[in-house]
């Protein structure tokens, strides 16, 4: 299965699904990453010789025309599949369209619980005694789509964001590369996935 992963920042996620694709046994390889800016996980990609693209969203005149030229890009790579690892931008609906059910995304919340760019800050702000950690189909929304893999993360007396993340993130981690591993080997049927959120015809 080839996949693209798209992020904004330092790439953790990506690092493991780079980590688990270097195994020749996992079913999945990563062929392209790309980043809406200069994302410190280039770096990852480029220690193992994968290509990136830049898109900047700063330099287009509107959401709609950087998703077109971030479908460009990913088309040149046709993946089997779209990976959002920190992406820190909503995708408009015209690329989640195209490449939707090929395209799923890693949440650090047990959504629907806390959706949207501030999932940790929000679960520590609700003073909740757990989170989580969410990987999920990409829709329209913001955060809504079917979930494909989830998991509970405690929240601890004195957890800051930074303390709160980095416990998520290993499982988050843990649920990606096993939700990826499990769409290669047809386990889990990523248009059955959506067609069971699809609304009543
Ligand atoms: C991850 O928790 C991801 O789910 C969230 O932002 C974080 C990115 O971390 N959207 P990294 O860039 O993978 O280290």
């Amino acid at each position: 299965l080839s996949v693209a992963v798209l992020i904004s920042g330092t790439g953790s996620n990506l690092r493991a699904l780079l980590d688990a694709a270097a195994d020749p046994d996992y079913p999945a390889r990563v062929v392209v990453v790309g980043a809406d800016r200069e994302a410190e996980g280039f770096a990852h990609a480029e220690e193992y010789g994968i290509p990136t693209f830049m898109v900047p969203y700063a330099q287009f005149e509107s959401r709609e025309e950087w998703g077109a030229e971030l479908g460009a890009q990913l088309a040149v790579w046709q993946p089997d599949l779209v990976v959002l690892s920190g992406l820190m931008r909503l995708l408009p609906a015209a690329l989640v369209d195209e490449w939707s059910p090929r395209i799923i995304n890693t949440h650090p919340a047990y959504l629907p619980e806390f959706p949207g760019a501030h999932g940790v800050r929000d679960a520590l702000a609700a003073g909740v005694d757990q989170t989580g950690a969410s990987v999920i189909l990409v829709d329209t929304g913001v955060d809504s789509g079917p979930i494909l893999a989830q998991e509970r993360v405690p929240v601890l007396a004195g957890d800051d964001e930074h303390t709160l993340h980095e416990r998520i993130k290993p499982v988050e981690r843990r649920l990606l590369i096993d939700v990826v591993r499990r769409i290669a080997t047809g386990d889990l049927d990523l248009a059955a996935q959506a067609a069971s959120r699809a609304p009543a015809p």
